[in-house]
């Protein structure tokens, strides 16, 4: 009974070979008393006939390497331990080459990582590439466990060194919390009881760690998303379809639209084998049945209609290379995402990240554990969510028909949308971007590049969004004054300003602001176009129309900046009084007051201006564009 209280945690394990990984989940399982006497005295056993002074836990593991060496593929072993206040799961993702995959597949729903650091050999390359891959995975919680301490004297200067040279590395990385913490998994220091040895670390034990870090359901509840694993007829009267729930919620009478043939219908029932479910979520398997005939095959996907997926056969993705062969240009590999494959190329690697000092650098050919950021194409459109929104349909892995091995596990960052692009897009019919009638587009003369070549900075969009008097507008003067300085070409456009003369006809109602909204994207894109940093400040209070803005640039070059700030503070700054006039009801269709504002779900900056200063703030998003080496 009590265990049903418990909350989960889910965690991963990286480290390079011989890093005493597997003694440390050994002694996690031996310390929560999660192993039968017979397994402990059986490894007490072997360990001593191998000579060894200590029960070596990492015995406790070895069912599974034997496994692995009968060729067996176990891409991800999960591995369940509880102790009195939490339940565990850990997925052991196999050592050295195959790890990168393993890692994606296995860390895609983990809640914490922890990085094994041998304290023999300090931050190895390896150390690090796990850093960055876990940050792209978005794993919230990140321990080091600089492990083997007793073979160093259990010396406070080689620990601080290790976590002083970490911690540089990993500032740059986009991970939000981050512990470091002395080990020795062989002699059980500090993993479930408090060392002796080591009197100068007051932090907390491992286990206490990984029970108390706090868990944020990191499941997206939002987007329902599922797609078609099998299509289940076994007789005239029945039609269902079978597959896993990726993200969302569904229930029976909910209208929804199958992808990707747009047709749409209502759901008729959940069926599972324990009967029938009056509401489904992930990660749970169903069967489907909807109130029309439609006709639908593996790899569609059924959605709500007023929650669609992207859709394109070309976009921007990271990628972890990992095949022995090396990427190249001209070949085709097998997507695997969902339960769809498609033919895909890669016609461009944009860049591939140092791994060392996580500088972005120019290449063709991607290597063994290359990770980069690429271009995708495929033979038909997929059906996709960003990896920041969606874990399960903003993944993929790519397939080498030949060898039928995986050559690289991706992440996809947005739709790819270079130039020629947005000029093929123009003269798409099904574009949804306003056209005066018998006009005809031609481009630009000289292109983006050329401008930015002239200027020596790249063309960029920072997107301030937030309430009225939250501080977008001191904010962004105080970038655009700084990166003017800084030499580069910049525009500021700001909603009070913007309202006199281009879009001053218009008011608040939800229409006329996401036409207001229209306008700015359009314009900023022009400015953007024109070499220019482009810095707009707008309450932009919905994120559809955010959205439509964001999908009018290059993905890397749009910053979507959420300027956070309490709405009490707001009112209770009110620079123009205009919150005071807002509330006695003498100005209708406020934001925040008498209109909604939709707080952004994935921006990539997040800033509160009622916790920290608008100094700190601007010094941040600068040096955050500076890192980036956007000028
Ligand atoms: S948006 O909603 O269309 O993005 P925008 O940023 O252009 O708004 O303009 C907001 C500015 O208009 C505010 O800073 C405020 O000074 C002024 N304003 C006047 N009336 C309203 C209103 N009803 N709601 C919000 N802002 C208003």
């Amino acid at each position: 009974m009590e265990s049903r209280e418990k909350t989960l945690l889910r965690f991963t394990t990286t480290g390079s070979v011989d890093d005493g990984k597997s003694t440390l989940i050994g002694r996690l399982l031996y310390e929560t008393k999660s192993i039968f006497e017979d397994q402990y005295a059986a490894i007490e056993k072997t360990s001593k006939r191998k000579g060894y002074d200590e029960v070596d836990l990492a015995l406790l593991l070895d069912g599974l390497s034997a496994e692995r060496e009968q060729g067996i593929t176990i891409d991800v072993a999960y591995r369940y331990f509880e102790s009195p206040k939490r339940k565990f799961i850990i997925a052991d993702t196999p050592g050295h080459v195959q790890y990168t995959r393993n890692m994606i597949t296995g860390a895609s729903t983990a809640d914490l990582a922890i990085i094994l650091i041998d304290a023999e050999n300090g931050v190895l390359t390896q150390s690090r590439r796990h850093g960055i891959i876990n940050s792209l995975l978005q794993i919230p919680h990140l321990i080091v466990a600089v492990n083997k301490m007793d073979l160093v004297d259990y010396s406070e200067c080689v620990y601080k060194n290790i976590v002083s040279s970490y911690e540089k590395f990993s500032e740059k990385l986009d991970i939000h919390d981050i512990v470091f913490i002395p080990v020795s998994a062989l002699k059980g220091d500090n993993v479930a009881k408090k060392s002796d040895n080591m009197p100068w670390y007051d932090g907390a034990t491992l286990l206490h760690y990984l029970e108390t870090v706090h868990v944020t359901a990191n499941r997206n509840l939002l987007d329902f998303r599922f797609p078609i694993q099998y299509v289940i007829r076994p007789n005239h009267g029945f039609r269902g379809f079978a597959g896993r729930i990726t993200s969302g919620t569904i229930s029976p009478g909910e209208e929804i639209v199958v992808l990707p043939s747009g047709k749409t219908t209502t759901v008729k029932s959940i069926v599972t084998h324990d009967g029938e479910l009056s509401e489904a979520f992930p990660p749970q398997s169903v069967v489907l049945t909807l109130n029309d005939e439609i006709d639908i095959s593996r790899g569609d996907m059924i959605v709500r209609k007023n929650n669609l997926p992207q859709v394109s056969n070309h976009f921007e993705a990271i990628i972890c290379w990992m095949d022995e062969q090396a990427m190249s240009n001209g070949n085709s590999y097998i997507l695997k995402h969902t339960t769809n494959n498609v033919k895909a190329f890669i016609p461009r690697v944009v860049y591939k990240i140092d791994v060392n000092t996580l500088h972005r650098e120019k290449t063709d050919a991607l290597a063994l554990n290359d990770i980069a950021r690429v271009e995708i194409k495929t033979a038909s459109p997929v059906l996709f969510d960003t990896y920041r929104v969606n874990r399960g349909t903003g993944s993929f892995i790519l397939i080498d028909p030949l060898t039928n091995n995986t050559v690289a596990a991706g992440m996809i960052r947005g739709v790819s949308r270079t130039i020629d692009d947005v000029i093929e897009g123009a003269k798409d019919k099904s574009v949804t971007q306003k056209k005066s009638p018998h006009t005809i587009w031609s481009g630009w003369n000289i292109s983006r590049e050329v401008r930015e070549l002239r200027n020596s900075h790249k063309a960029a969009v920072l997107w301030l969004t937030g309430y009225s008097g939250s501080g977008k507008s001191t904010i962004a003067r105080n970038i655009e004054k700084a990166l003017f300085e800084a030499g580069c070409q910049t525009m500021l456009l700001d909603g009070d300003n913007i309202r006199h003369g281009l879009c001053g006809d218009l008011g608040f109602s939800d229409k006329d602001r996401s036409e207001n909204i229209r306008r700015v994207g359009e314009m900023a894109r022009l400015f953007f176009e024109s070499g220019s940093i482009v810095i707009c400040t707008f309450i932009s209070p919905f994120e559809k129309d955010r959205a439509t803005v964001r999908s009018l640039f290059p993905t890397d070059r749009f910053f979507e900046v959420h300027v956070k700030c309490d709405l009490e503070v707001c009112k209770r700054r009110d620079p123009n009084g205009l919150y005071k006039k807002a509330l006695s009801g003498e100005i209708k269709e406020f934001t925040g007051i008498s209109s909604p504002y939709e707080e952004p779900r994935n921006p990539e900056i997040v800033v509160e201006t009622d916790l920290q200063s608008a100094e700190d703030i601007v010094a941040r998003i600068v040096d955050t564009l500076k890192k980036e080496r956007y000028f």
